[in-house]
């Protein structure tokens, strides 16, 4: 029976106690390292609120957006330095996710229950209004 060189390598390597060197591969052809979970959070978190809080609370959040003059309340200028004194994170989280009823607040402000299962993304969006100081 013929023994090819790679039969030997692989036996020996079965056999020896300190292990294989790693197959060879080729770089051009590895995929890209994954994002990591903070990162896509926190990229997620832009697109909604870019999508989702934009219209009423402004790109920038200072509660200038196309939809914030026809409210009453209006929506809040997250900017506002008291405002954010006196907010715990929770409110902050629980109002995005519950909706402004939810914690006594205008009900205008709509739940976000699709992001009751992504607490990464709704922590990741408290982050962009708390660093709207
Ligand atoms: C339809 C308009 C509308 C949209 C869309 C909207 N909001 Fe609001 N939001 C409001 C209004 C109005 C208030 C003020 C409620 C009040 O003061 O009673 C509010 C309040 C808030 C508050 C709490 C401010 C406070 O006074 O405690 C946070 C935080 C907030 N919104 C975040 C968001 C985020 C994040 C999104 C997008 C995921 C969003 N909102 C989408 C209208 C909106």
């Amino acid at each position: 029976m013929r023994v090819s060189p790679l039969t030997v390598t692989m036996l020996l390597c079965a056999i020896a106690t300190t292990g294989c060197p790693p197959a060879p591969s080729n770089p051009g052809t590895r995929a890209p390292a994954a994002p990591t979970v903070a990162a896509t959070s926190e990229a997620d978190a832009q697109q909604i609120f870019t999508e989702r809080c934009t219209p009423c609370h402004g790109a920038q959040g200072a509660g200038d957006g196309v939809a914030a003059a026809a409210l009453t309340p209006r929506p809040r200028n997250f900017h506002d330095a008291t405002w954010q004194g006196s907010v715990t994170d929770t409110h902050i989280e629980t109002i995005i996710q519950q909706g402004g009823a939810a914690v006594g607040k205008s009900p205008v402000m709509p739940a976000n229950p699709d992001l009751n299962d992504k607490p990464a993304v709704v922590a990741a969006l408290r982050a962009m209004i708390r660093g709207m100081r």
